[in-house]
């Protein structure tokens, strides 16, 4: 069994949802806490064992290649005024060189097509897929958890969570094949987007993926589906077919920073998870909400 070592994050999305905030900067750089969403992602990647990460980027995206870069005045300046932590902090996301890739998404054609822009970076091995607007907390990550079990089970994996039965028509919604009696489970299918009235449950994908190198060439013909775009699930769907495919339920707390009030809370949750923060943060909302 070839070892997952590779991970695609896809950051060519406009971010609609958060606007105007992301009108002039990436929506992936929106802070949270102390550091960009995509430090987040990038770190659980690299911390889940990951060596290469591929980041498909689109127009407007720049911004997100210099964060993995020196910033030599930034850091001339810090080191002459003697702000080591600070300096420490700048070059916290810097990888081993050649250990980010970029590729671009020239088009929004959906995440399916972003994915696919990235195959001959991928090539025939397996690999990881991690949405940025997911933070996910818990320790180990949920990548991490992921990776243990493919090492165990093989083939391809997602992770899934519960979710309201009248949020399916936001998500990626997966029919369980029999009664769930562990966290890692079979399906006998998976939809994107359902309405409430027609999802097969409320157990929802969640932004973290390992799959097999067999998706590209689905992808290639996955015609557009919901919201008109490629959509990554209907190929998950016919991969399933074909090979062994598991939904994982990992143990950890989910935030969609995609949406501002996921955003704000996600905020909230690991300021108050933050050593720096959490007493004066908790004592500040307390006399807020009273
Ligand atoms: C994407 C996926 C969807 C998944 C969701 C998780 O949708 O297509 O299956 O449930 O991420 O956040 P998006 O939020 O990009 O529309």
């Amino acid at each position: 069994m070839k070892p997952v070592r590779k991970a695609i994050i896809p950051v060519a999305g406009y971010g609609t949802r958060v606007l105007p905030a992301t009108k002039s900067i990436p929506k992936e750089l929106l802070p949270l806490v102390d550091r960009p969403l995509i430090d987040y992602v990038v770190s659980e990647a690299f911390e889940a064992g990951i060596e290469h990460v591929v980041l498909v980027t689109g127009r407007g995206k720049g911004a997100i290649e210099d964060y993995f870069d020196y910033a030599f005045e930034l850091e001339a300046g810090l080191e002459a005024k003697n702000k080591t932590a600070i300096l420490e902090s700048v070059r916290q996301p810097i990888a081993k060189a050649g250990a980010i890739s970029f590729t671009r998404q020239q088009a929004p054609l959906g995440l399916g097509h972003a994915i696919w822009c990235a195959r001959d970076i991928i090539g025939d091995e397996p690999f990881a897929v991690s949405l940025p607007d997911v933070v996910v907390t818990g320790r180990p990550s949920a990548l991490a958890q992921m990776v243990g079990e493919y090492t165990r089970t093989g083939g391809n994996i997602i992770a899934v969570e519960e979710v309201a039965k009248e949020d399916t028509n936001k998500y990626g919604i997966v029919a369980p094949k029999a009664e769930r009696n562990s966290a890692l489970f079979e399906m006998s299918g998976m939809v994107e987007k359902p309405a409430p009235e027609k999802a097969p449950s409320n157990l929802a994908i969640t932004g973290r993926y390992i799959l097999q190198p067999e998706i590209f060439a689905l992808l290639e013909k996955t015609p557009r589906g919901a919201g008109g775009e490629i959509q990554l699930t209907d190929a998950m769907d016919a991969l399933m077919r074909e090979q062994p495919f598991f939904a994982y339920e990992y143990e950890g707390e989910s935030h969609d920073c995609g949406d501002k009030l996921g955003w704000l809370k996600a905020n909230v949750s690991l300021a108050l998870q933050n050593d720096e923060f959490s007493s004066a943060l908790s004592d500040f909302l307390k006399q807020k909400v009273n």
